[in-house]
């Protein structure tokens, strides 16, 4: 019910040494947000436990949510201010109420979208809930298989005793899992999580479907412009005015 983000996940989900939960990473992400919903409401795509709707909601937006996963949300409840309207079910296509002027779906989650036509549909969705002019915004990797020797399926990204862990990419078919073996007692318990990498080109295309518009791309919420060396984007994409 809780999809790959159960108890066990939500309960160890807000790690405060890891990066994207940096106070710096967190305050330059809902700040840009913040100015894109410029006064209007937002709605984000896989709320989780809040780690951006509630900085982005403490600056005075109108922040509601959606996301598949109970527990995740149980953990966004006992934060203060975590009381923000979520609907359960799946983004690419579960509606909520009324028109946003913003809606954003961060952190690789629209690689959580295994099909070409769910990723379509999350598009479709976004501006289904945008008023006119409108922003939809991702933040996602860019695939890195320029990390992958010839021959070779697997890029390490933690190679620690206390966790291994790799992604899997399938060029064919564009599905990828990322993997992680972590010690639990006195054994190990395997993980794995079900992915679709898509370039940014496909992304400009699914909103193009959608009767959206790319309006900016950039590789970070510093707004550093996107090159052929980054690592992920930042884009948004608008409905017309
Ligand atoms: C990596 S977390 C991101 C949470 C939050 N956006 C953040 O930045 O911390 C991914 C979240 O997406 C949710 N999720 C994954 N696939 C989903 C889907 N198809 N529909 C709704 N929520 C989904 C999970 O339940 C989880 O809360």
């Amino acid at each position: 019910m809780d999809g790959y983000f159960g108890e066990d996940v939500a309960a160890r989900y807000d790690d405060p040494a890891s990066q994207m939960f940096q106070a710096e990473t967190v305050d330059r992400t809902a700040g840009v947000l913040a100015e894109l919903a410029a006064g209007g409401r937002a709605l984000e795509f896989a709320i989780g436990t809040g780690r951006i709707a509630l900085p982005l909601a403490a600056r005075g937006v109108d922040v509601q949510g959606i996301d598949l996963s109970r527990a995740m949300v149980a953990k966004m409840r006992e934060k203060p201010g975590g009381d923000l309207p979520v609907a359960f079910g799946d983004f690419a296509t579960t509606r909520v109420e009324g028109e946003f002027a913003l809606v954003y779906l961060v952190f690789n989650t629209i690689m959580n979208l295994t099909t070409q036509d769910a990723q379509v549909d999350c598009f479709g969705n976004a501006a289904a809930h945008l008023a006119p002019g409108g922003a939809f915004v991702v933040e996602v990797m860019v695939p890195q298989l320029r990390l992958l020797p010839p021959g070779q399926t697997a890029v390490p990204f933690s190679v620690a005793p206390d966790r291994i862990a790799y992604d899997v990419y399938d060029l064919a078919t564009q599905a990828m899992s990322s993997n992680y073996v972590e010690p639990a007692g006195d054994a190990h318990v395997f993980r794995s999580i079900p992915f679709r990498y898509a370039w940014p080109s496909e992304l400009d295309l699914m909103a193009r479907l959608a009767g959206m518009t790319l309006t900016d791309r950039w590789a970070d919420w510093s707004k550093e412009p996107f090159t052929g060396e980054s690592e992920r984007h930042v884009s948004v994409w608008r409905r017309p005015v």
